[in-house]
């Protein structure tokens, strides 16, 4: 296992409306313990599949969804962004430059300035087989995106079977990714 990091950094977890959204305080936990200063990001779709107080009590952070009001204070620049679970929905959209929500908009210009984003997809093997979705995963590489689908990482499930894939999805994963990677 990686050893702590010396100094502070800050890793934004990016979460989308799909089925393991619910479980996104076990990747806070584990980054907390690897010492990353955690900021919960949440797409609107996703704020009702999620525990916001629990994420704030976990973290001591306001958890995001919109751009702030003036005067409220700003966010820690990140270090790196982990994105899980991403769904197909926000992939397609990230892909494309697409920025009509603050997640997206936060996304899209940290991709710019090159800081390390990680993609950890919960997406059926209906939606993976798509072409669109398929040239998504190819655009946001070429960018140097990391987008972890496919053997050794996420592993599409069969439409209708998510929840069975809730207890092994890899956070861990997208964590040692990130920290690879500052
Ligand atoms: C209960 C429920 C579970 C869902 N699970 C998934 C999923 O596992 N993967 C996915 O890509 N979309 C899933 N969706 C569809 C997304 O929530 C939907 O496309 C939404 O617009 C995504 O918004 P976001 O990308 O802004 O978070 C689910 C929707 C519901 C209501």
């Amino acid at each position: 296992m990686p050893e702590p990091l010396g100094e502070q950094k800050t890793l934004y977890v990016v979460v989308c409306a799909a089925g393991p959204a619910s479980e996104v305080g076990t990747l806070v936990g584990l980054a907390q313990d690897r010492g990353w200063t955690v900021q919960v990001m949440a797409t609107p779709a996703a704020v009702s599949f999620i525990d916001i107080e629990a994420l704030e009590k976990q973290t001591g952070r306001p958890v995001r969804s919109q751009h702030r009001a003036p005067g409220d204070p700003r966010s820690p620049k990140a270090n790196a962004i982990i994105v899980a679970p991403a769904t197909f929905n926000s992939i397609n959209k990230l892909a494309n430059g697409i920025a009509d929500n603050y997640v997206l908009d936060v996304m899209n210009e940290a991709i710019g300035l090159g800081v390390p984003t990680i993609i950890l997809p919960f997406v059926n093997s209906a939606y993976a087989s798509r072409s669109p979705f398929r040239e998504s995963v190819e655009k946001l590489r070429t960018e140097k995106v990391f987008v972890l689908i496919g053997q050794g990482a996420f592993i599409p499930h069969e439409a209708g079977s998510g929840s069975s894939g809730f207890d092994t999805f890899p956070w861990q994963h997208a964590l040692d990714k990130a920290e690879k990677n500052i």
